[in-house]
C-alpha cells in the first residue's frame, strides 16, 4: 500500500450537479484519514499555474453539498496535448508541465472528476506515471461501465418539470411543443424525462426518426381528441438519412456543439401537420441548480470510494456504480467509448407498448 500524504483533486469538462458533493466527500474522508487535500482549479490548469491550487480543509467544504457548479472551477478545452500552452510563467508542453508540477507540488495521487474527455486526459497522465483515480460525472449518463453518473437525475428532474409545465400551455393552445434536451449522442435524458413527463413522441439518437411517422402519431392524437402534443427531442437526434443539428463544428481539438434539433423538428412538423408549433431548448438549465438527493448521495458515495481506492493504491481505475455496490473498473475500459441507450432497454419497450412514438 502506498503512503498517501497529499492528494490533488480536480473537476474537468462540463459541470454537473453533484460535483461539490464529491469534493466535500473527498476532502472530509481524506482529511480524516490524515491526508492533505489540494484543490486544483480549472481542471488540469491547477497543475500548470502555481497560483491555481489551494489546500482544502473540511471547513472549506462546509455548506457546499447542495450547491450546483464546482468550487474548483472547470474547463471544457478539448485536447490539451495538441498545442504548447502559453502562460505568464512561460510556454510549456502541456503534458510535461503537468508531470513536472505534480512532482514539485509533492502530490502523491490525484482524484480526477470528469466525463469522457477528462477521464481520457486522466488516463493519458496515468499512463505517463501519475497515480490517479477517476470519478465519472455527466448529466448525459453516457459513460460506459457505470449504471449511473451523478448529475443525470438532477437534469432529468428539471427536464421533467419543464415538460409538465409545457403540457398545460400546449393543451390550452392546442399546439405541438417540441422540447430539446441535452445528452450528446445518447438519448438517456430524452427517454427518462420524456417518459417521466408523459411525452407523446420521444426522439433519441439511437433511433433515427421519420417525420412522416411522427406526423402520423400526432394526427392520430388529434383524431382521438387530444389536439395537443409534446415531442421530446434529444439534441443528438437526426432524421433517417439526415444530418445532426450542429451549432458549431469541431475545431482545434474541441468537440462539435450540438443544437437546433427542436427548431428543425418543430418547423418540419408545423409544415407537415399544419398545426401551430413551438419549440423550447432547455439547454444549460439542465446543468444548473441544486442537485437532487439521489445525485448528492451518489456523488458522496463516489467521493468516499475514490479515497478508499487511492489509499489502497488502486490507481488507473474509475469508480463505477454497479448497484448495490461501487466497484473500481480500469480507465482503459472506459475511455473512447459511449454508453448509448440499448434498443431492448425495458423503459424504451414499455414506452412503445404504451403508445409513445419514437418516430420509427
Ligand atoms: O456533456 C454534457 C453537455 O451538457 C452535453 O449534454 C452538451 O451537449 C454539452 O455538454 C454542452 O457543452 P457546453 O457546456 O460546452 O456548451
Amino acid at each position: 500500500m502506498p503512503t498517501i500524504k497529499k492528494l490533488g483533486i480536480l473537476t474537468g469538462g462540463g459541470d454537473a450537479p453533484g460535483l461539490n458533493a464529491v469534493i466535500r466527500a473527498v476532502v472530509k474522508t481524506a482529511t480524516n484519514a490524515g491526508v492533505t487535500v489540494i484543490g486544483l482549479e480549472d481542471s488540469f490548469d491547477g497543475l500548470i499555474y502555481p497560483e491555481k491550487s489551494r489546500v482544502l480543509t473540511p471547513a472549506d467544504v462546509t455548506g457546499i453539498l447542495r450547491l450546483g457548479g464546482t468550487i474548483l472551477g472547470t474547463v471544457n478545452r478539448g485536447d490539451p496535448f495538441v498545442e504548447p500552452i502559453v502562460t505568464p510563467h512561460g510556454t510549456f508542453n502541456y503534458a510535461e508541465r503537468v508531470m513536472q508540477m505534480f512532482g514539485e507540488m509533492k502530490l502523491d495521487a490525484l482524484v480526477c472528476i470528469g466525463g469522457d474527455g477528462t477521464l481520457a486526459i486522466s488516463y493519458e497522465f496515468y499512463k505517463r506515471g501519475i497515480p490517479l483515480v477517476g470519478v465519472p460525472k455527466t448529466i448525459d449518463n453516457d459513460i460506459v461501465g457505470t449504471t449511473s453518473c451523478f448529475g443525470f437525475d438532477t437534469a432529468v428532474s428539471f427536464a421533467t418539470d419543464a415538460i409538465d409545465r409545457l403540457h398545460t400551455t400546449a393543451e390550452a393552445h392546442r399546439r405541438i411543443i417540441v422540447v430539446e434536451v441535452m445528452g450528446r449522442y445518447a438519448g438517456w435524458i430524452a427517454l427518462h424525462a420524456g417518459t417521466a413527463g408523459g411525452a407523446d413522441v420521444i426522439l433519441i439518437p439511437e433511433i433515427p426518426y421519420d417525420l412522416e411517422k411522427v406526423t402520423e402519431c400526432l394526427r392520430e392524437r388529434d383524431q382521438r381528441g387530444a389536439r395537443f402534443s409534446i415531442v421530446v427531442v434529444a439534441e443528438g437526434s437526426k432524421p433517417k438519412g439526415g444530418e445532426l443539428s450542429i451549432l458549431e463544428q469541431a475545431h482545434d481539438g474541441y468537440a462539435e456543439r450540438l443544437g437546433g434539433a427542436a427548431k428543425f423538428c418543430g418547423d418540419e412538423l408545423a409544415k407537415l401537420t399544419g398545426k401551430e408549433t413551438r419549440h423550447v431548448v432547455l439547454g444549460h438549465l439542465q446543468r444548473g441548480g441544486v442537485p437532487t438527493a439521489f445525485d448528492r448521495t451518489l456523488a458522496t458515495r463516489f467521493g468516499g470510494k475514490a479515497v478508499e481506492l487511492v489509499l489502497a493504491g488502486q490507481f488507473g481505475k474509475m469508480v463505477a456504480n454497479h448497484p448495490p455496490d461501487l466497484v473500481p473498473i480500469p480507465l482503459g475500459e472506459v475511455v473512447g467509448r459511449t454508453k448509448t441507450v440499448p434498443l431492448d432497454y425495458d423503459l424504451l419497450q414499455t414506452a412503445r407498448m404504451m403508445g409513445v412514438s419514437f418516430g420509427d
